[in-house]
């Protein structure tokens, strides 16, 4: 019902065994890998050979955000590397229909990503082609940033669109989702819960994870009750 994808963004990249195996500790679902280029976002971090090597430290589905231009050229690459959910960003996709499709053919789950600035109307014609919608509740780059408050009406409006459209899809967020955040995105109706520096600065990263699952079955559970 909720999965929680931490992101290895804010970890400690000369340990990422150990920091991976405490957030499953914690009972995380998905390890969220974060791919910039330089271009797309003003960050660079990690490819496709750091990716197959976390691929050998957990079982655990690996959520590929690509932040990427030219992504079509390299999802093979990703895919190959042990990446399981390939996202591409609509605003660096010529081709997005092109780009769902191959992610497919791949074998892999598809997501599609938008920028706080972008209307998720634009996705009205693609909603069939994909499995999950990413929608960046900070600026792609960077980790640790504080959460817009605008996003909580893109996730409403993204989830009365998906009603009609196609129910299956998750809604993933991705951005400064913590303790305080965590409540109103699942009440929004977000599924996919991200969260970089509220797991890997605390102290206690299992137990940030657990947290962070115990305040979105209590916002769940609030939204059954209220809507019973
Ligand atoms: C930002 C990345 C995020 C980032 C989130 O461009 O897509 O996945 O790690 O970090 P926090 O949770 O720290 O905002
Ligand atoms: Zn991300």
């Amino acid at each position: 019902m909720i999965t929680i994808a931490p992101s290895l963004l804010s970890s400690d990249f000369a340990d990422l065994r150990n920091q991976i195996r405490l957030a499953e500790e914690g009972g995380a679902d998905w390890i969220h890998l974060d791919v910039m280029d330089g271009h797309f976002v003003p960050n660079l971090t990690i490819g496709p050979p750091v990716i197959a090597s976390i691929r050998k430290a957990t079982r655990l589905p690996l959520d590929t955000h690509l932040m990427i231009t030219n992504a079509e050229s390299f999802l093979e690459h990703y895919r190959d590397a042990g990446a399981d959910i390939l996202t591409v960003h609509y605003e660096a996709c010529r081709h997005l229909h092109r780009a769902l499709q191959r992610i497919h053919e791949l074998g892999a789950r598809a997501g599609v990503s938008l920028n706080p600035s972008t209307p998720v109307t634009v996705l009205q014609d693609i909603l069939g082609d994909v499995d999950m919608v990413l929608l960046m509740t900070v600026n792609p780059g960077f980790g640790g940033q504080s959460f817009i408050p605008r996003s909580l009406d893109r996730i409403r409006a993204l989830t009365a669109m998906l009603r009609d459209a196609n129910p299956s899809v998750l809604i993933e967020v991705d951005g400064g989702i913590d303790a305080t955040t965590v409540h109103d995105v699942v009440q929004a109706g977000a599924r996919v819960l991200v969260a970089g520096n509220y797991i890997f600065s605390a102290k206690d990263i299992p137990g940030a994870v657990r947290t962070l699952r115990s305040h979105a079955m209590d916002a769940l559970q609030a939204r059954s009750t209220r809507t019973a």
